[in-house]
């Protein structure tokens, strides 16, 4: 039996796919699979390992009838419709968890780089342009005593709040609905709405999943309503963010700042208008980009694979109950 994975991984998930027994065929290119040779390479394939590249949709699982399993190598899964699979007794699996760590550290590193202009100071010493110690030079934000505004306090929310006690912040967060009152109190956070957040906020970090209902969360109206010099970092989808409102926002020099590790449209061209703002940092996705947390999701997405495929509740599904209620 074939298992297709739609790009090179980490090693160790081929790995658990061979030993299990299956042909791996690992798609060639540097770059994802188009619409078309994604079906033409899935074509008899009983399982896909996918990344959030590939759109698998109707159409696509319409075309594939052999397909029983999609493994995303991702917590997120916009880039799937999950209904379509059900429907189609189609079992997805997601690999949450065992990036919630590496994605935080990101996310800080982003906070930080941004509200000190890391990037920018560090451009110009390559430039040759560190002549003396200036007073003035590259004057930043303090991070230390800030208010922090989360936008949903998910897996990932909650780590980046862990980590903002040691910078003796307020934590404000908002979310569908409000988090047992145990973890707001070892997180020393406060639920506000989020018209009450973006005007309270020094910094606000976004960490809901894109669906239809956080698509341009962030759109004009929010980032006026955010404080004058605030700073907004995204980590979670570039869609939550209404991307030509953040641009004149960045331009008016109404915020301090941006730090986006993920844009809409992703990639973003380098003639982008975002890239010639003041005092923003993308960087191309790479959240959960550290050796040992790629390697994790790799093996755990192709540990759901194998799983599912044998019939057994995979360790992260989606929607194997609903799946087996079909029957
Ligand atoms: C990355 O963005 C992921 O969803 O894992």
């Amino acid at each position: 039996m074939r298992v297709i994975v739609t790009r090179q991984i980490p090693e160790r998930g081929i790995e658990v796919l061979q030993q299990a027994g299956y042909e791996v065929s690992i798609w060639p290119g540097t770059l994802p699979p188009t619409r078309e040779e994604l079906v033409e390479f899935a074509k008899g394939a009983v399982g896909a390992l996918t990344l959030l590249t590939e759109r698998i949709d109707a159409e696509v699982l319409d075309s594939l009838p052999s397909l029983k399993v999609v493994s995303n190598m991702a917590v997120g899964f916009d880039n799937i419709d999950v209904e379509a699979c059900t429907a189609r007794g189609v079992i997805v699996c997601i690999t949450p968890d065992v990036l919630t760590e590496t994605t935080a550290d990101f996310t800080w590193a982003l906070i930080l780089s941004v509200a000190r202009r890391v990037c920018e100071a560090a451009a110009a010493v390559h430039k040759g342009q560190w002549r003396t110690w200036e007073p003035l030079g590259f004057l930043g934000r303090d991070v230390a005593g800030a208010t922090l505004g989360i936008v949903g306090l998910g897996r990932i929310g909650q780590a980046v709040a862990r980590r903002a006690s040691g910078f003796g912040m307020r934590i404000v967060y908002t979310d569908r609905a409000r988090q047992p009152r145990e973890i707001e109190e070892q997180l020393r956070a406060t639920f506000l709405p989020l018209d009450e957040l973006l005007t309270e906020s020094d910094i606000v970090t976004l960490h809901v999943p894109l669906t239809p209902e956080t698509r341009k969360l962030i759109g004009a109206r929010e980032l006026a309503r955010m404080k004058p010099g605030a700073l907004l970092i995204n980590t979670a989808r570039g869609a939550v963010v209404d991307t030509d409102a953040l641009v004149a926002a960045l331009r008016d020099r109404r915020l301090w700042g941006a730090g986006l590790d993920v844009t809409d449209p992703e990639p973003l061209p380098a003639d982008h208008p975002l890239l010639r703002c003041p005092n923003v940092i993308v960087t191309p996705h790479i959240a959960s980009a550290s050796e040992v947390t790629r390697a994790r999701m790799a093996e755990l997405a192709a540990q759901n694979l194998v799983a599912a495929l044998r019939g057994e509740r995979p360790p992260r599904s989606l929607n194997w109950d609903e799946v087996h209620r079909k029957g």
